[in-house]
């Protein structure tokens, strides 16, 4: 069985990107999931002076973790129409450490607000600068306000099967 790594690149105890990516982890059928948590990860911001010696052993851990699995889907807020400074920071120490760490493997990227617009900018960054660090980006997804789409642990309404038919896509390319 394929094996799928999905996170959310927010640090917000309550982030809702988490609990898109809880939701969207149940969708994932016939597939090993690890549903990696780094809400609590204190990563300093990259700098040239610390590279290599201080790198975060966090991010040593996490590159590990990515060449375990065959297929990535990561979740991001948006901040200023652009990628917040957390996730972008970790993306920046990983493009150091590990030379397109994502190996041409297939990656879903999901987004939400409790805004009209659901992230859904940044996540157009985000498709266009990850095959950068060697993402095959599949397809993206964003949902917009949040709050009211998602009710019990659940999406409820029209958003739902657009997402559906987003995982369908990505499962495709994960076995093919
Ligand atoms: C500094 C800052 C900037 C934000 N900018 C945007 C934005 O450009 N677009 C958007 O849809 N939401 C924006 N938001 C709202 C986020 O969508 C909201 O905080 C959301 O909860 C972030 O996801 P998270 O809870 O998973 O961290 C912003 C929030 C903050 C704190």
């Amino acid at each position: 069985m394929k094996k799928v790594l999905i996170f959310a690149g927010s640090n917000h105890s309550k982030s809702i990107h988490h609990s898109l990516i809880t939701f969207t982890s149940s969708l994932l059928q016939n597939a090993e999931v690890t549903l990696l948590d780094i809400r609590d990860w204190e990563i300093p911001i990259y700098s040239i002076d610390m590279d290599p010696d201080q790198t975060p052993p966090q991010i040593n851990t996490l590159i590990e973790t990515i060449q375990r699995h065959d297929g990535f889907i990561l979740a991001s807020p948006e901040h200023n129409g652009g990628t917040p400074a957390f996730l972008k920071n970790i993306l920046d120490w990983l493009s150091r450490r590990s030379k397109a760490v994502f190996k041409d493997k297939p990656m879903l990227l999901l987004s939400t607000s409790p805004g009209k617009g659901g992230g859904a900018t940044n996540l157009g960054f985000l498709a266009n600068t990850l095959p950068y660090q060697g993402a095959k980006i599949i397809s993206k997804y964003s949902l917009p306000s949040f709050h009211e789409a998602y009710q019990n642990g659940t999406i409820v309404g029209p958003s739902l099967a657009p997402l559906k038919e987003n995982v369908t896509q990505f499962l495709d390319a994960l076995n093919a």
